[in-house]
C-alpha cells in the first residue's frame, strides 16, 4: 500500500506485509531509480547502507536484477563505517558491502569511507563533490533515529566526520559481536548536509523495534533529537517499511 505524506507530499511511503515483501519492493524501486538515472547520465552514484535491514534486498538485486541495471556504471560510495575496526574484519561495513553488493554485482568502482578515517576525512566529501554529488542513498534507520552514524544532536550542517557512537547504537550493534568489549565505540559517517544534497533518499525499515523511530521520523516535528526526521525536508524521499515498523492507526488518521 502506498501513501503520500509530508508537508509537500514529498515522501512516498510504501507499507509492505513483512520483511521479505519490504525487501522485494525496495529492490524494485531502487533498480528503477538507478535505471532511470542511467538514462540521463553515464554513471550513477549510489550510497548503500550496511546493517541487517538491507541484507535481503542486496540478495534480491543479485537474484533478480543482475542484468536489469548496468552495474558497471554504478559507483558505490559507502555511507558509514566503524573506526578502530580493520576493513577485513567480518563485522566491518566494508566487508559487508563488498561481500553482499560489490562482488556479487561486479561493481567496478567503490569508495570505502573507512579508508579516509586517518587524517583524510575531508577528502571523502571532495570525492563526492568531484563525482557530482550522490544520486541515490539507501538508508536504514537506527532505533534512536540515526542515519548512517549521524547520532541524535548531529548538526544539520555536518559533513563527513568521526563521531562517538551513542550508547543505544553500541547496544543495538552488539548483536553482531562476540562480546560487549569488542563493539566499536567510534564511527565515520557522511554528514546530514550531504544527505540533504543527495538526489533521492530511500529509507527502509523492518520490525517493531524500528516503529518508534520511524513514527517520529515521519510524523513528529523535524528535530536534531531524531536525525532521520530531517528527511521530511528533502524533496525526493521514498520510505519502504513492513507493517511491524509502521503505526498504521496513526498513518490512517493523518
Ligand atoms: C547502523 C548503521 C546504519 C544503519 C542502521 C540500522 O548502526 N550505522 O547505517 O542503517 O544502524 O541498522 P540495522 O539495519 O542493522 O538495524
Amino acid at each position: 500500500m502506498k501513501y503520500l505524506i509530508g508537508k509537500k507530499q514529498n515522501i512516498e511511503l510504501f507499507v509492505e506485509k513483512n520483511y521479505e515483501a519490504m525487501s522485494q519492493k525496495a529492490a524494485a524501486l531502487l533498480v528503477d531509480s538507478l535505471a532511470n538515472k542511467l538514462q540521463e547520465k553515464q554513471f550513477v552514484t549510489f550510497m548503500p547502507s550496511a546493517g541487517g535491514t538491507p541484507e535481503r534486498l542486496y540478495q534480491i538485486l543479485g537474484e533478480k536484477y543482475k542484468t536489469f541495471v548496468d552495474w558497471s556504471r554504478v559507483i558505490v560510495l559507502q555511507m558509514d563505517e566503524y573506526v578502530d575496526l580493520p576493513a577485513f574484519d567480518k563485522n566491518s561495513y566494508t566487508w559487508f558491502l563488498h561481500k553482499k553488493l560489490v562482488k556479487p554485482l561486479s561493481i567496478q568502482k567503490a569508495f570505502f569511507i573507512g579508508e579516509y578515517a586517518q587524517g583524510r576525512v575531508q577528502q571523502y566529501d571532495e570525492i563526492i563533490r568531484n563525482l557530482g554529488g550522490i544520486d541515490i542513498i539507501l538508508h536504514g534507520i537506527g532505533e534512536n533515529g540515526h542515519l548512517g552514524f549521524n547520532e541524535p544532536e548531529s548538526d544539520y550542517d555536518s559533513t563527513t566526520r568521526i563521531v562517538a557512537l551513542a550508547p543505544e547504537t553500541i547496544h543495538a550493534n552488539a548483536r553482531f559481536f562476540s562480546n560487549m568489549e569488542t563493539v566499536p565505540t567510534r564511527g565515520i559517517t557522511l554528514g546530514l548536509r550531504t544527505i540533504m544534497q543527495a538526489g533521492e533518499n530511500i529509507l527502509i525499515a523492518s520490525g517493531v523495534k524500528k516503529l518508534p523511530a520511524l513514527t517520529r521520523a515521519l510524523f513528529a516535528s523535524v528535530s536534531v533529537n531524531l536525525p532521520a526526521s530531517i528527511l521530511q525536508n528533502h524533496p525526493h524521499v521514498k520510505v519502504i517499511a513492513d507493517e511491524d515498523a509502521v503505526d498504521i492507526k496513526l498513518l490512517k488518521a493523518k
